[in-house]
């Protein structure tokens, strides 16, 4: 998706994807995360899932191209950011939790920081599948070896629903880390997939990122 698509999208308030409570999966497999510190949030949106990282004692890194999400996440949680801005980004940064808004394909090391975790929601899915490949590039360029996270997908049959979100099935999962356990999977009960009757496997991965 273009991310005109995403700024329309946010300026519509046409965000189905917020579900406006932390995700059910990270609630349950959160202690996969244990140990790990600092955690990155890919296209991270205004999930609550950032303030649950951050309650249960972690650091957070979110990336999200469209900077009124983040303005929205701090001022819904009576937050006062700071804000630097370097280039084309702006880091907004409050107790333990970072945002940077800005693009995530052009994203350097030097600006995420140190990064012990990965936390996957409707990222990956919310790409298609020409881009996938160069997000999950990007992924690896962020993080040192042996770092771990949680990956939550969607799959359904090709053709059922329009994405966003995509299909993305276990093979391909599979396919773009060095090692993967399948924590979960299970019949998707949430979002408009679900509310429209469209058979759909929601999984979460633990995987090893590089
Ligand atoms: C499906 S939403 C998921 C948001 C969040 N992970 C959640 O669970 O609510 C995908 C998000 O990715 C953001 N996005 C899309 N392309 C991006 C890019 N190139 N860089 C950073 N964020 C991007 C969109 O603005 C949108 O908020």
């Amino acid at each position: 998706m273009e991310p005109a698509f995403w700024r329309a999208r946010w300026a519509e308030h046409k965000i189905g994807f917020h579900e406006g409570r932390p995700n059910a999966l990270l609630e349950q497999y959160l202690t996969r995360l244990d140990g790990r510190f600092r955690v990155l949030v890919p296209l991270c949106g205004k999930s609550e899932d950032l303030a649950f990282l951050a309650a249960n004692g972690h650091a957070v890194v979110g990336v999200e191209l469209v900077e009124d999400a983040i303005v929205q996440f701090f001022a819904e949680h009576a937050l006062t950011p700071t804000v630097e801005r370097l280039g084309d980004y702006a880091i907004y940064k409050a107790q333990e939790i970072t945002l940077i808004a800005g693009d995530w394909f052009a994203l350097t090391p030097e600006l995420v920081g140190h990064v012990d975790a990965i936390y996957d929601r409707a990222a990956l899915i919310a790409l298609p599948p020409d881009v996938r490949p160069a997000y999950i590039a990007k992924l690896k360029t962020l993080v040192p070896p042996a770092t771990w996270g949680l990956v939550i997908s969607i799959d359904y049959a090709e053709g059922a629903w329009q994405a966003p979100p995509h299909a993305v099935g276990d093979a391909e999962v599979r396919g773009y880390f060095p090692a993967v356990e399948l924590v979960s999977e299970q019949a998707n009960t949430g979002g408009r997939i679900a509310e429209n009757g469209v058979p759909a496997t929601e999984r979460c991965y633990s995987v090893q990122v590089c």
